[in-house]
């Protein structure tokens, strides 16, 4: 698993908001992708799903790669099975009446044996088992986060985008969601979490791309990054008090 970006540049109307973007990130990695509020960070994250430039239009250049497809020429739905996301408000994503039906729509064209077992062990994965046939509307809003990362186990992609994820739990629910991904990514998935909890990412990151104003400006081991406190005020993004 491998997933290139090369010279991207996107923007939506005239204003560019992604500029000559160029990384590659390997399988197996646990990549967080840290910037201050507006700089681009989820626009970048629907680039590496396909959502841009296959649903959402604007000027689009460059190349985003995974493995050998290119989400230029593959739909949406296609790329759902290698590259699944996980949005920051589980109620864009949320569609189905049970939980259940939720996690089962991923995987709803393999045999029933599959199915069943791909529900199982996304629903054990998260810690849901015993609420599969609850309402998601009837959740908490960690819950139903945590049924919006079931769905996405029980399509098994190999890369996980995750856009704050946890930008509306509180500290409990948030630790719950990290320790899932880091679960996630020890069991083999390739994680790319857009975060703002800078004591997270140090704490289980082993790479930290830094975005400002369009641009990735960092891209280097969590450590590094981190330490580099001239960078971090600049750029508006919190210094972690934990330093691993
Ligand atoms: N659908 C859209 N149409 C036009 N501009 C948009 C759209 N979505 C986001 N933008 C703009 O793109 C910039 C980057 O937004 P975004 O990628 O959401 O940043 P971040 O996730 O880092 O907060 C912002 O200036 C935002 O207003
Ligand atoms: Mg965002």
């Amino acid at each position: 698993m491998e997933i290139t970006v090369k010279s991207l540049n996107f923007s939506y109307t005239k204003k560019k908001i992604l500029k000559n973007i160029s990384f590659k990130i390997e399988g197996g990695e646990f990549v967080g992708l840290v910037g201050s509020t507006g700089c681009g960070k989820t626009t970048l994250a629907y680039c590496l799903n396909g959502l841009i430039p296959n649903s959402i239009k604007g000027k689009f250049s460059g190349r985003v790669m995974i493995n050998d497809f290119d989400t230029k020429k593959h739909k949406v739905s296609e790329m759902a099975r290698r590259v699944g996301f996980v949005f920051q408000d589980p109620d864009w994503q949320i569609f189905s009446l049970s939980v259940k039906d939720e996690i089962e729509f991923g995987p709803r064209n393999l045999g029933l044996d599959k199915i069943n077992k791909r529900v199982k062990n996304a629903l054990k994965i998260v810690g849901l088992n015993g609420l599969k046939n609850e309402e998601p509307n009837q959740l908490s809003q960690g819950q139903r986060q945590k049924v919006c990362i079931a769905s996405v186990l029980a399509t098994d992609p190999e890369f996980i985008i995750l856009d704050e994820p946890t930008s509306q739990l509180d500290y409990k629910n948030s630790k719950n969601i990290h320790n899932i991904l880091k679960k996630i990514n020890k069991e083999g998935k390739t994680v790319f979490l857009i975060e703002h909890d800078t004591d997270f990412l140090a704490e289980y990151c082993s790479r930290i791309l830094v975005m400002n104003d369009g641009r990735i400006v960092k891209d280097n081991t969590t450590k590094k990054v981190f330490s580099d406190v001239r960078l971090l005020k600049k750029t508006g993004i919190k210094i972690p008090t934990v330093m691993t």
